[in-house]
């Protein structure tokens, strides 16, 4: 498909958005996954949050993408096959791919498709060489055979964003493995960490000024209403997000400002005043922390590099023990 305008493929999520939702609310305590958030809306919110003078994951790793992507290329070989999970808008995507050999391959993934098709396109006409494969689905449930024309070439797996703090170390350590499957043993994972830093840092990254992180939160609300035909009050709820320091994560939530209804079908979920859906955590990781939970799921962590003020980190991982261990780098 060189030179040609990419298709995504799609691949059928079995576990629709109606089925979570009626699981989640009735949940004790009421629990939606994250992944939720990212219909056409709320991916474009995620956007704008990643503007904002609070969330500085994405500024801080894009630093680290601009002054170390050339290392990185290398460290992952130029002429990989490069496999981004959750590709999103891909903003960061190019500060490697730039580096990259035009005999790449580049395949994201993504459960959005309009976000999906708009990105690809767009990396597409940065770099006309390279092979480009849209795949629209669940990333969590990648199947072999969707690597199957590329089982000679090196895979590796891009996991930028620190997402994988979304998941649960237990659900981090599948997902790891799952990967380390996917790309067999001479492949490779890039991935971005958010670190633990200080409690109100962390609050300000998830309570924006600007107020989208809000609205992010709020617009799961309407996705139920609009895509399931929910009954329910959007301004009776709202968004609550805070630094668990127990457990290392921001913990999102929408509460219910009141004692209330939510209507779905045939079911009625009952809100006592202050009672909350738990819609997302974000775990936060020192490099130690994150070499351990990559090693239960076999990698082996060589490379980290990071800014300055420890706030992020990306590290390089493969599945050989044998490879040296790099030192790490810092960014400015
Ligand atoms: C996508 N993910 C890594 C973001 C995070 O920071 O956990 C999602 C997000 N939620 C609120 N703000 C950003």
């Amino acid at each position: 498909m060189r030179n040609e305008s990419p298709t995504p493929q799609s691949i059928q999520d079995e576990e629709d958005f109606l089925t979570c939702v009626h699981a989640g609310l009735r949940k004790h305590p009421k629990a939606i996954p994250p992944k939720f958030f990212y219909d056409a809306h709320g991916s474009h919110l995620f956007d704008l949050i990643c503007t904002t003078p609070e969330y500085y994951p994405t500024r801080t790793e894009t630093a680290i993408f601009e002054r170390y992507g050339a290392e990185m290329a290398k460290l992952i070989g130029t002429s990989c096959v490069l496999i981004e999970l959750g590709s999103g808008s891909a903003i960061k995507t190019p500060l490697l791919l730039q580096h990259l050999a035009n005999d790449a391959v580049y395949m994201p993934i993504d459960i959005c498709e309009p976000h999906l098709l708009h990105s690809t396109h767009r990396l597409q006409a940065m770099f006309p060489a390279m092979h480009m494969q849209p795949l629209c689905m669940d990333y969590t449930r990648i199947p072999a055979h969707a690597l199957k024309n590329y089982a000679a070439r090196r895979q590796v797996i891009f996991f930028p964003g620190s997402t994988i703090g979304n998941y649960t170390p237990e659900e981090a350590v599948l997902l790891l493995k799952h990967a380390a499957q996917l790309v067999g043993n001479n492949g490779a994972l890039l991935i971005g960490v958010d670190c633990k830093k200080s409690p109100e840092r962390l609050n300000a990254a998830y309570n924006d000024a600007d107020g989208y992180t809000a609205a992010f939160n709020l617009n799961l609300l309407t996705r139920m209403q609009c895509e399931l035909g929910a009954k329910l009050d959007v301004d009776q709820f709202a968004h609550y997000a805070c630094y668990n320091a127990a457990l290392g994560r921001i913990e999102m939530h929408l509460v219910s400002r009141c004692e209330q209804f939510i209507r779905l079908g045939k079911e009625t979920f009952q809100f006592e005043e202050g009672e909350t859906i738990h819609t997302e955590n974000s775990y936060k990781y020192t490099a130690h922390e994150f070499q351990q939970l990559a090693h239960m799921a076999g990698w082996h962590l060589k490379t980290t590099w990071n800014d300055r003020d420890g706030l992020f980190n990306v590290h390089y991982l493969n599945l050989s023990d044998t490879e040296p261990r790099h030192l790490s780098r810092q960014a400015r």
